[in-house]
């Protein structure tokens, strides 16, 4: 491989960094042109839930100043998952190899792009992990903390995924693993819709990487967690765990 291909990533073909947004206008331009910098080759996509603050006309603006940027105007908030489905269709629609999955306020750190790529040529899905040895989270109260690693706990051990940072929301995917997880039937709208990718990931038999990545807590705008995301989060994770052991038991006595 030549100098060249390397930081390109020409080989994994054509890379799309969708970025959703809700109210994200203090953050927009700086994440983009951190993306154009960071990784030359890769577009980005906006999917913007139509922001009452202008996030989406802020968008416009970089995206008629910059071909490679464009923008999803979406109706109305409708869940961080409903707009990155909406993302990955467009991508797969508009001919891209690679989609990759970013926060708009900084938290995923766009220079760490390139070795989520280039983990990628060896896997179907990568995952940016802030909990495996490397991984660190800058800025995040105790209570945020205790959240996120419970919430992944409690989701590798109910659904038996072999992943450190489940929940997480830096993420490469080859366009042929979201084509082969079955994306149609995915109905998390919230930050649970995370799990739910990475758990359809796992059981269709792709190779999935985690690199170790530093998130650091947004300075501007607020997060759009919510106690109806967790409670989502919370029956979702558990039905999908029940339902699986449940299946588990079902076929082994039919077979005897
Ligand atoms: N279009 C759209 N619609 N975008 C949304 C919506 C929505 O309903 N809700 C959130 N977003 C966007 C935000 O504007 C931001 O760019 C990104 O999704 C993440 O939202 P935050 O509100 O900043 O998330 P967080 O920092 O609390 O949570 C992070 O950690 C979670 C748990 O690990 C994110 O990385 C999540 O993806 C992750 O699941
Ligand atoms: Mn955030």
């Amino acid at each position: 491989m030549t100098a060249a291909e390397e930081t390109t990533f020409a080989d994994l073909g054509e890379v799309l960094v969708i970025i959703p947004t809700y109210n994200e206008a203090e953050n927009i331009e700086r994440i983009v042109s951190r993306v154009r910098t960071a990784v030359p080759g890769a577009h980005v996509l906006v999917a913007d839930d139509n922001s009452p603050d202008g996030t989406g006309e802020i968008a416009d603006k970089l995206a008629a100043a910059d071909a490679r940027v464009r923008v999803l105007h979406r109706r109305g908030k409708e869940g961080l998952g409903a707009a990155y489905l909406a993302g990955f269709r467009w991508g797969i629609d508009h001919g891209y190899d690679v989609l990759v999955e970013m926060d708009a306020d900084g938290s995923h750190q766009p220079e760490e792009l390139p070795r989520l790529l280039i983990a990628l040529r060896g896997a179907d899905l990568v995952l940016g992990s802030r909990w495996v040895p490397g991984g660190k989270v800058v800025n995040w109260p105790k209570s945020r903390l205790l959240l996120s690693r419970g919430g992944s706990t409690y989701s590798r051990l109910m659904l038996g995924v072999p992943i450190r940072d489940v929940t997480g929301g830096y993420r490469a995917f080859r366009k042929e693993t979201l084509l082969g997880l079955g994306m149609d039937e995915v109905a998390s709208a919230g930050y649970c819709f995370q799990v739910d990718l990475a758990w359809r990931t796992v059981k269709a038999g792709f190779k999935v990487a985690e690199v170790p990545i530093t998130f650091v807590e947004r300075e501007h705008g607020a997060s759009k967690m919510s106690r109806s995301i967790v409670v989502e989060a919370l029956w979702r994770v558990t039905a999908w765990g029940v339902t699986a052991r449940l299946d588990k038991i079902t076929s082994r006595s039919g077979r005897r």
